[in-house]
């Protein structure tokens, strides 16, 4: 298999091979050592008690002020050995690396004082503006999320928000988990992030970033429990990562900057919101994504772009993945779909962003509502290309259906029979080794492959495209 990552893989050794070289013939006589020195400090040597009752708070931030910061040593792993350390915010420092053992849990504060003033600081842990930075060691991050839930609701939590003190508005107070912003040369590695009480991980601004290893785990039911959130960020990778919340799992989005260069590979996803979504906030250009052997299982929604703000998106692909969607309580964004692709103007006087470049290959989804594909006037979608897809459509739970989902913004909700793929705006568009099926027990209406609205959908090639009934066991 050809896969993009087999290609980042061999760009990678071809590269480091040229620095060898050039290395060699600059330096000759220099030792290379096999690995750069490191150091390691122990945060109980520096007071930490890791009884999960008493904050252990400045003994671990003391530790990282006492790693060395002049070479020789290159990275000083902070060690937490088994235990439970209880922490306000902690900020990591350039070259350090949190090594928190099998056994050891770092476990967020849930007062408002546990973290600093401003609002775009609440982090557990917090890495800014430094570099080879990372957390690993086999451990836990935890958030307690379930201390942020004010009344539990199977469809959907009732969430604390400390907005009356005024960092903050509306309801999305909470801390996040971990947070790098602006960083250069981030690592995070086998480790488990757990129980967030907002977004679980988030990447903003930064410059190589390798996320591998990691399992995610946030309540199903608690609403902004978001996987991992890259933002405004270049050249990143994320592979072998298990993800299992309640909402979007991956979500690139562009604040400030554009996205160029994300690749996900080889991850097990599960959530009640977007497995994986670009957007909603889409400012600025999403450019070269690559999403390669995925598996998304129960989610609500598959793979999901939706651009509200006038940012285009190029050159993504997403190829050989597994996807099961069913419906969840509507308060949720998602109607099911395996694949949700729109651009539309988030409020009357926002930009459309266009859609080019996009291709969806090896693809199999067994879900319970459609594909939807829906440009917009001034934002075209164009370039689309759905190759060996298997696509079967059969109705699983109670919820009613018969609606496409704009949110958020546009035209909300509306009012329209399920098809095997809705179509608007949409320029080029090629189909091949396509195959729908559609189960005949049915409590709604399945009576169209392809509902397309011919005004505004221009150059569809269909190459081996099959739809038909099959029967359904109940
Ligand atoms: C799609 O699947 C086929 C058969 O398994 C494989 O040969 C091909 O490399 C895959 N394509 C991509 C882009 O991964
Ligand atoms: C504060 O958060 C609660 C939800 O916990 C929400 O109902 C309320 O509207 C928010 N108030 C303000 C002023 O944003
Ligand atoms: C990402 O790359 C673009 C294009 O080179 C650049 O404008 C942007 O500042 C970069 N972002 C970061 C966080 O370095
Ligand atoms: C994105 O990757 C391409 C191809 O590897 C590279 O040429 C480009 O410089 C990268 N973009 C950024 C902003 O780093
Ligand atoms: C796909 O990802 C799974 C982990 O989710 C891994 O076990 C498997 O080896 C990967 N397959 C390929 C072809 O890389
Ligand atoms: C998808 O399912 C097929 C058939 O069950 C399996 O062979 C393939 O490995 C799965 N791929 C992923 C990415 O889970
Ligand atoms: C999106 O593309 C259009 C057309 O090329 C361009 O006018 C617009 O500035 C782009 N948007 C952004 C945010 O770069
Ligand atoms: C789709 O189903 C056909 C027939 O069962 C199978 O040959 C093909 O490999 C499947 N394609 C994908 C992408 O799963
Ligand atoms: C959608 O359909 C429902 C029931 O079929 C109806 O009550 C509702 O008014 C419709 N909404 C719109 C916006 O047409
Ligand atoms: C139709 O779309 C394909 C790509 O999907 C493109 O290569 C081709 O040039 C388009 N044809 C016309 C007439 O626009």
């Amino acid at each position: 298999m050809t896969t993009p990552l087999l290609q980042i893989i061999i760009l990678l050794i071809l590269s480091l091979l040229l620095q060898s070289l050039a290395s060699k013939s600059a330096t000759p006589t220099r030792i290379q050592l096999p690995h750069p020195p490191r150091t390691a400090l122990s945060v109980t040597d520096f007071g930490a008690i890791g009884d999960g009752i008493h904050y252990d708070t400045e003994a671990i931030q003391s530790t990282i002020n006492s790693c060395p910061t002049s070479p020789p040593i290159k990275t000083c792993h902070v060690s937490f050995p088994p235990g439970i350390y209880l922490t306000a915010t902690i900020h990591l420092k350039s070259n350090v690396v949190l090594n928190i053992q099998e056994g050891a849990t770092l476990l967020g504060g849930t007062k408002l004082e546990d973290y600093p003033k401003e609002f775009n600081r609440w982090y557990v842990v917090l890495a800014e503006n430094v570099r080879d930075v990372g957390i690993t060691g086999g451990g836990v991050v935890d958030g307690q999320g379930l201390k942020f839930v004010k009344r539990f609701d199977e469809r959907k939590n009732v969430m604390v928000s400390w907005n009356s003190t005024g960092a903050c508005l509306g309801d999305e107070c909470r801390p996040r988990l971990v947070g790098f912003i602006g960083c250069t040369n981030v690592k995070v590695w086998n480790v488990m992030l757990s129980e967030p009480a907002y977004w679980c991980l988030h990447i903003v601004q930064c410059r190589n970033t390798y996320i591998y290893d990691v399992s995610i785990y946030g309540d199903f039911n608690s609403p902004n429990n978001d996987g991992i959130d890259i933002e405004d960020s270049n050249n990143t990778l994320i592979t072998r990562c298990h993800i299992n919340t309640g909402d979007d799992a991956i979500c690139p989005k562009t604040y400030t900057g554009p996205l160029y260069n994300l690749t996900v590979t080889d991850c097990w996803i599960r959530t009640k919101s977007s497995a994986i979504k670009l957007g909603s906030a889409s400012w600025f250009e999403f450019k070269g994504l690559v999403f390669d052997n995925i598996s998304i299982v129960d989610s609500h929604r598959g793979l999901g772009l939706q651009i509200r703000d006038g940012g285009n998106v190029s050159d993504v692909t997403f190829s050989n993945i597994n996807i099961s969607t069913r419906y969840y309580d509507p308060s949720w964004w998602g109607r099911a779909e395996p694949i949700y692709v729109t651009t539309c103007p988030r409020h009357s006087c926002s930009k459309e962003g266009s859609i080019s470049n996009l291709q969806f290959i090896n693809i199999t989804a067994k879900s319970e509502n459609g594909v939807f594909l829906s440009g917009s006037k001034g934002g075209l979608l164009s370039n689309l290309r759905f190759i060996n897809m298997n696509l079967t459509y059969s109705r699983w739970t109670d919820y009613t259906g018969g609606l496409v989902d704009y949110r958020p913004g546009c035209q909300g909700l509306v009012n329209h029979s399920a098809a095997g793929i809705i179509m608007e705006h949409i320029e080029g568009f090629e189909i091949e080794n396509v195959n729908m099926r559609w189960s005949d027990y049915q409590n709604e209406l399945w009576d169209n492959p392809l509902d397309f609205r011919p005004s505004t959908v221009n150059n569809i090639s269909l190459r081996n495209f099959h739809s038909a009934l099959y029967k359904q066991m109940k």
